[in-house]
């Protein structure tokens, strides 16, 4: 059977897919499709019954088209549709995948739409992944699962989230490394996470100090520095 083949982002994507399914007939929407390779690979390995595949713009869908009739899909496998996030997909699904995409706007397309109860969320953020984390908690989802794909020097979280209606207590470090994240922090990849993040706090922190700017942001970035520093030390890195 042929099958597109993913990068490792998106091999992580459809393994957490699969680790949510709830149901034989099981039913995802991936929002920003672009190529549409992965409904493509899920339904084809059996993780999906049914894929609804949106993208916002219709060059990405055009190419979507293409993948989906190069690998045989029906209109029963798979349906493209022309939306702006979730607005024109029908709410039968189970799972939401919205992958690709800075985690700005991540947030600003989960804050448009009110999906079903129990509707469990596959993310992963190019940018900006606090916050997305920071959206999650204050809306009263819960964070399931936080791995991270690894491609070349490149790092990449991939979130499960449900909508669990609960207030949690987080924190600004909670925005930046998830508790769900931390579960695997002796991860190859995630040690570099947090290294990157660190880096990036660095990076600000020497900024502000050859500027004599000794303001809020650098305070902020100085106390979540020493966060990651210990949770480093923790693992012995
Ligand atoms: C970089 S591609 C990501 C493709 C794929 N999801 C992945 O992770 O490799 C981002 C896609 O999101 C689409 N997009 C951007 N804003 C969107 C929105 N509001 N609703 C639906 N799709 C959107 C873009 O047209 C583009 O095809």
């Amino acid at each position: 059977m042929s099958v597109p083949h993913l990068t490792p982002r998106l091999q992580l994507i459809a393994e957490q897919v699969k680790a949510l399914k709830s149901d034989d007939f099981y039913v995802a929407a991936d929002i920003g499709t672009d190529h549409a390779k992965l409904p493509v690979f899920l339904v084809k390995t059996g993780i999906c019954s049914f894929v609804y595949a949106g993208d916002v713009r219709s060059g990405p869908l055009e190419s979507a088209g293409k993948t989906v009739s190069f690998y045989g899909c029906t209109e029963e496998q798979i349906v493209l549709l022309c939306s702006d996030g979730l607005k024109e997909i029908p709410q039968n699904y189970h799972t939401v995948i919205i992958a690709g995409m800075g985690g700005e706007l991540i947030v600003k397309i989960l804050s448009e739409t009110s999906c079903p109860e129990n509707t469990a969320f596959v993310l992963s953020p190019m940018t900006a992944a606090e916050d997305l984390r920071r959206y999650l908690f204050e809306n009263r989802f819960s964070i399931l699962s936080e791995k991270i794909a690894m491609e070349g020097e490149r790092v990449y979280p991939v979130l499960t989230a449900k909508k669990t209606g609960f207030d949690k207590d987080y924190d600004d470090c909670d925005c930046y490394l998830s508790p769900a994240l931390l579960m695997n922090r002796q991860d190859p990849g995630v040690i570099r996470y947090i290294k990157k993040q660190m880096a990036a706090k660095d990076k600000i922190i020497n900024g502000k100090k050859t500027a004599g700017l000794f303001d809020e942001e650098y305070a902020a970035a100085a106390v979540l520095r020493e966060r990651f520093l210990h949770i480093l030390e923790e693992i012995g890195e």
